[in-house]
C-alpha cells in the first residue's frame, strides 16, 4: 500500500473536524513548498460514517436514531457503522491508499470500540471481528486521539448547539467511551494529543508529531 491512513479520532466536540483541516492546510503547504505537490499526491480528507453517497444515507439514519416511539437497537447501530465502513474501505480508503494519497479520515475503528464496546457495553470480541471484517485488515497508519473532558466537549457543543446529541446518551456513556479510546491509548501507533488547549496549540502538537512520521514515511 503506497498511501498512508492517519485517523482522527475522539469524543463528541474534542476538535476533530477543526483539527483536520488544519492539518490539511499545513500539509499542502508543506508539499507546495517541498515541491512535493504531486506525490504523495494530494491529501484526502473523509469520514466515517458518512464517506461515501450511500455512507451519508446510513449516517442520516445513525444520527436520527428515533422514528417516533421506534429507535435504533445497539446492535442494529453497530451493524450500521459496520455497514458504512465496509462500503467506504471498500470505495474510497483502498483505491486512494493504492494510488498513493495521503488519507485524513474522521473517526475509524477506534470509535467503534470506545462508542458501541464501552459507551453501548457490547461485545468486544465481535467488535473487533466486525471491523477487521469491515476493514478487510486495514488498519491506519497513525492515529490521533483528540484527549479532552467529557464537560469540556459536552460545552463547545452546547456553544454549538447540539447539546442534545450528548445529552440524549447522558453524561455517563460518554464517560465510559472517553475510558474506551484511554483503554486504546497504548497500541501502536495511536498517539494521545492534548485537546484541551487553543486550536493553535493542538495544531501545532499534531504538526510535530506528524512530522515524525513523515519522516519515516517519506523521508521529508
Ligand atoms: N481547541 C479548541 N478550543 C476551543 N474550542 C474548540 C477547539 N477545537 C474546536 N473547538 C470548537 O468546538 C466545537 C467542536 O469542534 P469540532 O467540530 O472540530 O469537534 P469534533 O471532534 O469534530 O466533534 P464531532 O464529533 O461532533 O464531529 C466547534 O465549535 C469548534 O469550533
Ligand atoms: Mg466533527
Amino acid at each position: 500500500m503506497r498511501g498512508k491512513l492517519i485517523v482522527f479520532e475522539g469524543i463528541e466536540g474534542s476538535g476533530k473536524t477543526t483539527q483536520i483541516q488544519y492539518l490539511r492546510q499545513w500539509l499542502d503547504s508543506k508539499f507546495t513548498k517541498d515541491g512535493l505537490s504531486s506525490d504523495p499526491t494530494g491529501v484526502i480528507v473523509t469520514r466515517q460514517p458518512g464517506g461515501t453517497s450511500i455512507g451519508q444515507q446510513i449516517r442520516q439514519v445513525l444520527l436520527q436514531p428515533s422514528v417516533g416511539t421506534e429507535s435504533l437497537t445497539s446492535t442494529s447501530e453497530l451493524l450500521l457503522y459496520a455497514a458504512d465502513r465496509a462500503h467506504h474501505v471498500e470505495r474510497i480508503l483502498l483505491p486512494a491508499l493504492e494510488t498513493g494519497h495521503l488519507v485524513l479520515c474522521d473517526r475509524y475503528t477506534a470509535s467503534t470500540v470506545a462508542y458501541q464496546g464501552y459507551g453501548r457495553k457490547l461485545d468486544l470480541g465481535l467488535i473487533k471481528t466486525l471491523n477487521t471484517i469491515a476493514t478487510k485488515g486495514l488498519t491506519s497508519d497513525l492515529t490521533l486521539w483528540l484527549k479532552l473532558d467529557v464537560a469540556v466537549g459536552l460545552k463547545r457543543m452546547a456553544n454549538r448547539g447540539q447539546a442534545d446529541r450528548i445529552e440524549q446518551a447522558g453524561i455517563e456513556f460518554h464517560r465510559r467511551v472517553h475510558g474506551g479510546f484511554a483503554a486504546q491509548a497504548q497500541q501502536d501507533r495511536f498517539i494521545t494529543v492534548d485537546g484541551s488547549l487553543t486550536q493553535e496549540a493542538v495544531a501545532e502538537q499534531i504538526q510535530a508529531i506528524v512530522s515524525t512520521y513523515l519522516q519515516q514515511w517519506y523521508a521529508l
